[in-house]
């Protein structure tokens, strides 16, 4: 059903190159959800960005001996790379080091300040006793208070996903030289997660639909409320927009304040970048727009907590009370569709020599659709899984080249010889009809199963027709037909029919496999553009905006961005007749074989480690 969809896609962090674990939990999922949505008509509007600020890249910066914004440069752009190479269709992909971005950021701020939700206090912020120097969350490690589990963070416990302080630590050490850190006291501004507690768990207790596990560990996360801190003794993030705050440049709003708030300033930047300035607000303050948000397990605290109760505090919906900002009453999120780990540290892999598969190797290889394919079908939907070259050379020989590629090739290549055109078929036989009315079905079937996020049902629902049409074609012999000349009219009824599948599977594989569906859809005979697929662009932070306070980017400067134009696309959700008398040409294979020794030894750029060598 046609919708108006916020895709909301969590911000990798602009510290390095992505692996196809990350693109696994955030990337693939999303897009196959706009894509699906745009096809129904649905009006989508899909926003992310390279989250640029925090510890992580401090850290690595100083690693690489850069500065930080040089680090998110660099790593920004090598991102935007990968995930638009994967076909991932952003309406706009931008980054959190933009003016637009601080400003937005600053108002969010202020609005749940004025609004009581921003509590002034001092805590114990840790420091190192040989240095001096303030010590971030992440590099501080301990025993976490509450589940009790050893080697917790001082930003969160990957056990239980609690956030924490670094100050409740039990037996805290530093990891930088493992020294016990001093604690000093500092000033930070706390979000008031108690006054919101009540309007949370309102909002959640209505959350039915969601993937349990999620909703579970979501739920779970309200026993424990307490304020957060939302700022940090740190020179690299968003100014705290208060006089006497904003010039301070060694105090920062939270890399994690910011970056949720990145949803809504992306939207903002989209609407400026479209021409209609207000036009975000269709997705973020209408009654009937739905908004579902997509990530990695470890980002769930952050976006059915945090974010939420940012957006109440700033709607003035807590026990404080209070008035919209400027922007107005913003909508919380409907759905946070979260996935589990893709891991690369199966028995073949060294995880001690940490074997990465990064996304640019994968895509310089195989192309977007093997991999798109493979997190479908095999990714961590509700469970972590371990990606091995063995299965994927499986899957994509047996499934993707195998099922898919041969039905397409031999279908078109006999209609092509045969007829050089789509026959015109006959009356149909009782095995015509039900193998089209089974995929008819399916449009079905695979909407509603894309519609709950269920994208590897999805999938296997599109395969099990591909398959079913495979059994036809061995069931009806086509090759045996040509060659009776009294069976000419059968043979056009046989082939039509199978062409009419083909188009229907290319179909509701679309939103799986939008490069490939391009070419099938060529192959069949037609024409233009059947899968749009995004684009680059240089843009100048150039807003109309007024960030305040120390270390505020300078406007004008220049970054790539992914957006593109979706709505010009011929795919639909719904059958496309196969017209008789369409020209057909002799089709070239769609997918390529892999060479089985990769299922042995792995690329050269990922190779996996013999067994023997693991142990040394
Ligand atoms: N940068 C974070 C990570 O990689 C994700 C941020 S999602 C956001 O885990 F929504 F907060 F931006
Ligand atoms: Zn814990």
């Amino acid at each position: 059903m046609a919708k108006t969809v916020l895709t909301a896609v969590a911000w990798p962090y602009a510290n390095g190159p992505r692996h196809i674990g990350h693109v696994a939990g955030f990337g693939v999922p999303s897009d196959v959800f706009a894509r699906y949505h745009r096809m129904v008509g649905s009006d989508v509007l899909m926003v992310s960005g390279t989250d640029e600020h925090g510890t992580p890249l401090l850290v690595q910066a100083e690693k690489e001996g850069v500065s930080v914004q040089e680090l998110a440069d660099r790593y920004n752009r090598q991102i935007v790379q990968d995930l638009a190479g994967l076909g991932l269709t952003y309406d706009l992909f931008t980054r959190t080091t933009t003016r637009n971005h601080y400003a937005v950021t600053q108002e969010l701020f202020l609005g749940l300040y004025r609004n009581g939700y921003m509590i002034r206090e001092t805590t114990m912020g840790a420091i190192s006793p040989s240095t001096g120097r303030t010590l971030p969350d992440r590099y501080i490690e301990g025993t976490c208070p509450i589940c009790g589990a050893g080697g917790a963070r001082g930003d969160q416990c990957d056990n239980c996903g609690n956030q924490l302080d670094p100050a409740d630590l039990v037996d805290p050490v530093s990891k930088i030289n493992g020294e016990t850190p001093e604690f000093i006291e500092t000033e930070h501004f706390l979000l008031d997660l108690p006054a919101l507690a009540e309007a949370l768990g309102d909002w959640l207790r209505e959350r039915k639909d969601w993937r349990p596990n999620v909703l579970r560990f979501s739920l779970n996360l309200l026993e424990d409320l307490r304020p957060r801190a939302m700022s940090r003794d740190i020179d690299w993030g968003v100014p705290i927009p208060l006089e006497g705050w904003s010039e301070n440049n060694a105090k920062k709003l939270y890399v994690w304040f910011d970056a949720v708030v990145g949803y809504l300033s992306a939207s903002i930047e989209w609407a400026h970048r479209s021409g209609d300035p207000e036009a975000w607000r269709r997705w973020w303050t209408g009654d009937d727009a739905l908004s579902y948000y997509f990530m990695g397990k470890d980002n769930i605290t952050f976006h059915s907590q945090i974010w939420p109760a940012e957006l109440l505090g700033y709607d003035g919906r807590g026990a404080s009370g209070g008035e919209p900002g400027e922007f107005g009453a913003l909508n919380l999120p409907t759905e946070v569709v979260s996935s589990e780990y893709l891991t690369m540290s199966g028995s073949k892999f060294s995880s001690s020599k940490g074997v990465v598969i990064y996304v640019e190797d994968f895509l310089a290889e195989f192309g977007p659709d093997p991999l798109r394919y493979f997190i479908a079908v095999a990714g961590p939907e509700n469970n972590d899984t371990d990606f091995t070259w063995d299965e994927f050379v499986r899957r994509i020989n047996n499934e993707l080249v195998g099922s898919w590629g041969n039905l397409v090739n031999r279908t078109v290549s006999m209609a092509h010889k045969n007829f050089g055109e789509v026959p015109t078929p006959g009356e149909l036989a009782a095995e015509d009809r039900e193998l089209l009315d089974e995929a008819f079905a399916a449009y079905d079937v695979v909407g509603a199963a894309l519609e709950q996020s269920r994208f590897r049902a999805g999938i296997t629902e599109a395969m099990r027709i591909v398959n079913r049409a495979n059994q036809y074609i061995a069931a009806t012999e086509p090759w045996k037909l040509a060659k009776d000349p009294e069976q000419a009219e059968r043979l056009a009824t046989v082939l039509w029919t199978a062409l009419q599948v083909v188009s229907d599977a290319n179909t509701l594989l679309t939103p799986y496999l939008p490069a490939s569906a391009q070419k099938i859809h060529e192959t069949l005979g037609r024409t233009g553009e059947w899968a749009a697929m995004p684009r680059i662009e240089e843009v100048a932070d150039d807003m109309p905006v007024d960030p305040v306070g120390a270390g505020v980017p300078e406007a004008g400067r220049s970054y790539p961005v992914i957006t593109g134009d979706y709505a010009a696309q011929q795919a639909h959700w719904g059958r496309t007749d196969m017209a008789p008398g369409t020209a057909l040409s002799k089709p070239t294979p769609v997918f390529t074989k892999l060479d089985t020794e990769l299922a042995e030894t792995g690329p050269e750029w990922a190779p996996i480690q013999p067994q023997g060598e693991q142990e040394a």
